[in-house]
């Protein structure tokens, strides 16, 4: 008789209070669920780790609902379907969508996000979670129409080593920005945006005065800053953003999420003074234009022009360990867990 595989799964174990440590989840091995109509039972194969799960963990959840104690924590993932009762999947398809920390998790298309069918292709599956996931769509549409960064532009973005912003100093770029400015942590990775990931300068905002920099590096000012941190720098950027500049919230690396409550900037008078545009970026907003994206990214990761870095960790015990790097200074590109392959 075969013996029933085991569902793997991280729990929340309690409510985080402050940063996220791996002992607010404790491991199970559950039953394998079973699905019902519209469902789609997978098999999880990549976890992708985002800020934002931080802020599911919190009372409110922010813009999804909270994750609640008991509950596998939620993550996007890679997975390959093991048995479909929604006719647009089939046994053996491999998708990429909201999953859980389970080896087994039912998941649907009707969520905020689309369950996307995977192409077959020649590229690693990873990078469904990487350049052509999450962070690279924020960063395509922050870009292109959050910022709407158009040659001769110089253009700002923090957290440069990060998902996005590792690939937004490239896409505006690619768009005839003139100057390409990345905001990182620590000299290594202020090297590693400027002959890695196509970054024209770089401000090491640990080491070295951000406003001063700004105003060497931007004598006429910024005209689009892809803010990832918010915080003092948000307030810094504000001050030496060009008349008429854009500025586009993309997160707030800054506030460790740990709450949904945040101060706002103390300089926005600028944005009146200066006739600044504001605007927020939730990638939920482009879930029909996602495959348009991801094909333009495509033609500019095969002309070299943007760069693909991951930072791929293998073991399913390994995954409440890597979610509070996220907020302490983990290595530049795409963090993911790999925990099974495709059959
Ligand atoms: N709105 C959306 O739809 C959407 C989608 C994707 C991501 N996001 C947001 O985009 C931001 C980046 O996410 P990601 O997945 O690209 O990043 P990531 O790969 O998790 O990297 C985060 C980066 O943030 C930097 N960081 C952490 N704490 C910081 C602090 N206190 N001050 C300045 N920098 C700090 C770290 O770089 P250093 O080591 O240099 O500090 C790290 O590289 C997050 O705020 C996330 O919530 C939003």
């Amino acid at each position: 008789m075969s013996k029933q595989p085991v569902n793997r799964q991280w729990l929340l174990a309690r409510r985080p209070e402050g940063a996220v440590k791996p002992c607010d989840f404790r491991y199970r091995e559950g039953a394998i669920p079973t699905p019902s109509e519209g469902d789609v039972l997978l098999r999880t194969l990549y976890f992708g780790y985002d800020a934002s799960q931080r802020i599911w963990l919190t009372e409110d959840g922010g813009y999804m609902p909270p994750i609640r104690i008991g509950e596998p924590m939620r993550a996007m993932g890679i997975g390959q379907v093991v048995e479909s009762h929604d006719p647009a999947y089939a046994a053996g398809d491999l998708v990429e969508g909201f999953m859980s920390w389970q080896d087994y998790a039912i998941v649907r298309s009707d969520g905020p996000m689309p369950l996307r069918l995977l192409p077959k292709a020649d590229y690693p599956l990873s990078w469904n979670l990487g350049v052509f996931g999450v962070g690279g769509l924020t960063a395509y549409f922050g870009v292109t129409d959050g910022l709407k960064v158009k040659p001769g532009d110089t253009v700002v973005v923090s957290a440069a080593t990060g998902a996005t912003g590792s690939l937004a100093g490239g896409i505006a770029k690619a768009l005839g920005a003139k100057k390409v400015i990345g905001i990182a942590g620590g000299p290594e990775k202020c090297r590693w945006i400027v002959e890695k990931a196509g970054y024209d300068a770089a401000i090491d905002y640990q080491n070295e005065n951000l406003d001063a920099r700004l105003a060497e590096l931007c004598p006429e000012g910024v005209d689009a800053y892809f803010d990832n941190v918010g915080g003092d720098m948000l307030d810094t950027l504000l001050l030496r953003m060009a008349p008429r500049g854009r500025v586009l919230i993309c997160g707030a690396m800054s506030s460790g999420y740990t709450d949904v409550k945040l101060k706002g900037p103390s300089n926005y008078m600028r944005i009146c003074t200066h006739m600044l545009t504001m605007q927020g970026i939730l990638l939920f907003f482009y879930r029909d234009q996602l495959a348009e994206g991801a094909q333009q990214l495509g033609r500019w990761v095969a002309q070299g022009k943007l760069h693909v870095e991951e930072n791929l960790f293998e073991g399913f015990e390994k995954a409440p360990e890597l979610l509070p790097t996220m907020f302490s200074g983990k290595k530049p590109g795409k963090l993911l867990l790999k925990v099974a392959d495709p059959t």
